[in-house]
């Protein structure tokens, strides 16, 4: 998407992008349908609200990445923050054993709806909750995240996924939810977390910039804040990672930044961060 699409994008109030999408897509979804191509794990498309891509392909090699670099294990209790339309809780289906459990919250309720007509149906410890929290991106109105409490116990998950969520939420927001994913992991748990980091000397690239400088934050539009945040990667170490006592495992550049796509592993950074066992 061009700077000028996006912003028409960002323009259309999210109930009629929804509605766009889903047009859009009326005709082919309808053909998959009818012929059987879409088997019942998988979301229409015009549902699909999340991201372009392959869903399937990206699922699977997002649940690679916590195997590989988050050393996940079949027994390990989940929680996947902005769950979305299920990209990351489809692959884990096949994962995670009787003992495990997954857990996965969202603002958007369709997404949720989707997920726990069609996943938790097949398999239920597999849960979705619908959590009206406020995001200019994705909804209009509820209630700010900047003191949302997550609906979990103390240290009751192995993992916390948040992929491609801290880039559509604002610092005081992703402050917030670092107290709380702290809170929810076990000692030496792990966090796997996308973000846009800069570091105030590398250039951005072209059409995909950043222009409203905040500090320690940019934003890729000033009237849709949640559109696209940028952090300081300096603020993501000391504030974020290092104050709330987590310790940073991996840190792996994406093709964002003009990086070539052939040697990253994602388009935004990642970054897998471990709870201190005290
Ligand atoms: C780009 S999508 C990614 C979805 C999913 N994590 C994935 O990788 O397929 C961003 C998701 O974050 C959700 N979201 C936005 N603000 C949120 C918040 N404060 N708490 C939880 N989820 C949020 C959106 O509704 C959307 O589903």
């Amino acid at each position: 998407m061009n700077a000028a699409t996006r912003k028409l994008y960002y323009s259309i109030p999210p109930a009629w992008r929804f509605a766009v999408r889903r047009l859009y897509y009326l005709p082919l979804d309808t053909w998959e349908s009818l012929t059987g191509q879409r088997d019942g794990l998988m979301p229409p498309r015009g549902l699909i609200f999340t991201g372009g891509g392959d869903f399937r392909k990206t699922g699977e090699m997002l649940a690679g990445y916590f195997k590989e670099y988050c050393s996940l294990l079949p027994h390990y209790q989940v929680l996947d923050i902005g769950s979305g339309m299920g990209r990351i809780a489809i692959p884990l289906t096949r994962f995670l054993n009787e003992k495990g459990n997954y857990e996965g919250f969202d603002v958007v309720q369709r997404g949720v709806d989707w997920c726990t007509k069609n996943i938790t149906a097949r398999y239920p410890n597999f849960n979705f909750r619908y959590i009206p929290l406020d995001n200019d991106l994705y909804r209009a109105g509820g209630d700010s995240a900047v003191h949302f409490t997550f609906p979990y116990a103390d240290e009751s998950f192995d993992l916390c996924v948040v992929n491609s969520v801290f880039t559509h939420m604002v610092p005081e927001e992703v402050e917030n939810y670092f107290t709380e994913v702290r809170r929810v992991l076990k000692p030496g748990g792990v966090c796997y977390a996308t973000f846009f980091l800069f570091d105030g000397k590398t250039a951005f690239p072209k059409g995909f910039d950043f222009p409203f400088d905040h500090g320690h934050y940019r934003l890729m539009d000033e009237q849709v804040k949640s559109a696209n945040v940028a952090f300081e990667e300096g603020y993501l170490i000391k504030e974020l990672v290092g104050k709330n006592g987590f310790s940073l495992r991996h840190l792996f550049y994406g093709s964002w930044r003009g990086l070539p796509p052939k040697g990253c592993k994602e388009f935004q950074d990642i970054t897998i961060f471990e709870k201190l066992r005290n």
